[in-house]
């Protein structure tokens, strides 16, 4: 962590913010953690499936020309031949003769080891993927490799999707799951690991329309970080130039975010051309063709591959959500996530631990809890129970009060402004409902009016 974007929350603070409150932890931390590897606690796991969740309806759900996919970890092993990653998939590394570390070549300046000056060996390549083995015999014909991409899972179904579906290019498929890589400079919390997760869009296009098809994907997923609230200007696209492309690219863009360790990708988008369904058939022998009724001909079709980093995006949400402003000579910390982000979108919380307010709160709480995932707290006064639920991104809490038991009504306090409004029971789900889709905050439900607002 050693960059620090200007006006950027810094990195430390951020960790320090997910372990203190259930969103990410060093995994096996009693061990003493393992290196770039992370879990995900309480309240990342919600976060981390919301993010899944938006991602697929947005281009699976809400799309005519999209179907998913989840294909297996591990893969036939001539998978990864064909598709170019045995062969080209490595780094060039060179090793320290005197403390044994290993380097990227690239970033070593002057021919010494960075740590210790010691000598280094020459340069050698080292695949990125990580290997295993099926079966009991540990050897050659048995090795398999942890997939280092979700996509070839999606081009050897290319076929099956076809026939079992009937799609008419253009069309895409979609996937969401774990990939691999065996990276030796990791770290910047969960920006990279070697254990990620992808979701992936391979969308199959006439040759010839790709290049259009593929700006208005660069589009379509630049517009969808700003839609669950990234700021604009928080975000950029990146050309590759000839030397950055991957070997199976004809053009790519980086959508980049700015982390707070600067400037960098969240999704790259990529024109694959026909490179890997080409070599699948090549090495497969099976044909894997689109029979095109226009033109009566079979046609290899080219690829256009928005590829999103679940991780990267988790971490761009926290970082563009994070917040500090003072209220009343104190610090507060908000989480200013999107409703549809927000782990919990409720907080119930009852004014004071008084046994009278116990069953009101509680019939709404197990009430709310069929619709959303909702919080029930009732330990100390009503503004730290705001503030922690301020510091977790909560987007609404309602409070229930002892003229609740008279007026048979609650308050809604908004996370953002910190405005409350009392709006009567029966109108309370559809009002949270209408507020977590977007609806001003001001406007009030039949018999609901302004408040004034417990101390915050
Ligand atoms: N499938 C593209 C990538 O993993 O970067």
């Amino acid at each position: 962590m050693t960059e620090q974007a200007p006006g950027k929350v810094n990195m430390d603070k951020l960790v320090s913010l997910c372990k203190r409150r259930g969103y990410i932890f060093p995994s096996s931390e009693i061990y003493g953690g393992l290196g770039a590897c992370y879990d995900y606690g309480p309240l990342g796991v919600e976060l981390k499936n919301n993010v899944k969740a938006c991602w697929w309806k947005a281009v699976v759900q809400e799309r005519d020309d999209m179907v998913g996919l989840d294909a297996s970890i591990l893969m036939h092993p001539q998978t990864w031949v064909a598709s170019g990653h045995v062969g080209g998939f490595a780094d060039s590394l060179v090793d320290c003769k005197e403390c044994r570390k290993r380097w990227r070549a690239d970033d070593v300046k002057d021919g010494k080891c960075p740590d210790c000056g010691g000598e280094l060996t020459e340069p050698r390549m080292f695949n990125l993927m990580f290997k295993t083995f099926v079966g009991a015999v540990e050897d050659e014909a048995g090795t398999v490799y942890l997939r280092p991409e979700t996509a070839q899972g999606i081009f050897v179904n290319f076929q099956n999707v076809l026939n079992s579906t009937r799609r008419k290019l253009p069309f895409g498929i979609a996937q969401i799951g774990k990939a691999f890589r065996n990276e030796i400079t990791t770290g910047n919390f969960i920006f990279r690991t070697r254990e990620f997760e992808q979701m992936e869009i391979e969308y199959f296009v006439k040759p010839g329309s790709d290049e259009e098809l593929f700006q208005y994907w660069v589009g379509e997923r630049f517009d969808w970080y700003v839609s669950l609230g990234i700021k604009k200007e928080n975000l950029r696209l990146h050309q590759h130039s000839k030397d950055e492309l991957a070997h199976y690219a004809k053009e790519c863009y980086d959508i980049e975010y700015l982390f707070p360790i600067g400037w960098s990708e969240i999704e790259g988008i990529a024109n694959r051309t026909d490179f890997d369904l080409r070599q699948h058939t090549s090495y497969s022998g099976k044909d894997l063709s689109y029979y095109d009724e226009e033109s009566k001909e079979h046609i290899i079709p080219y690829v256009i591959e928005p590829s999103a980093g679940v991780d990267r995006s988790v971490l761009a949400f926290l970082a563009d959500a994070y917040d500090e402003e003072h209220v009343n000579d104190e610090l507060r910390v908000v989480l200013r996530l999107h409703p549809a982000l927000a782990p919990i979108k409720v907080a119930i919380l009852p004014l004071s631990r008084n046994e009278k307010l116990l069953p009101l709160s509680q019939e709404i709480y197990t009430d709310l809890r069929r619709y959303w995932m909702v919080q029930y707290d009732n330990a100390q006064s009503i503004g730290r129970r705001y503030r922690r639920q301020d510091e977790i991104g909560t987007p609404l809490c309602v409070t229930i009060d002892f003229d609740s038991l008279e007026d048979n009504a609650v308050t809604i306090r908004e996370r953002d402004s910190m405005r409350q409004i009392r709006v009567p029971v029966k109108e309370l789900k559809s009002t949270l409902d209408a507020k977590l889709n977007g609806e001003p905050f001001e406007v009030l439900p039949p018999g609901g009016k302004k408040w004034l607002g417990f101390e915050d």
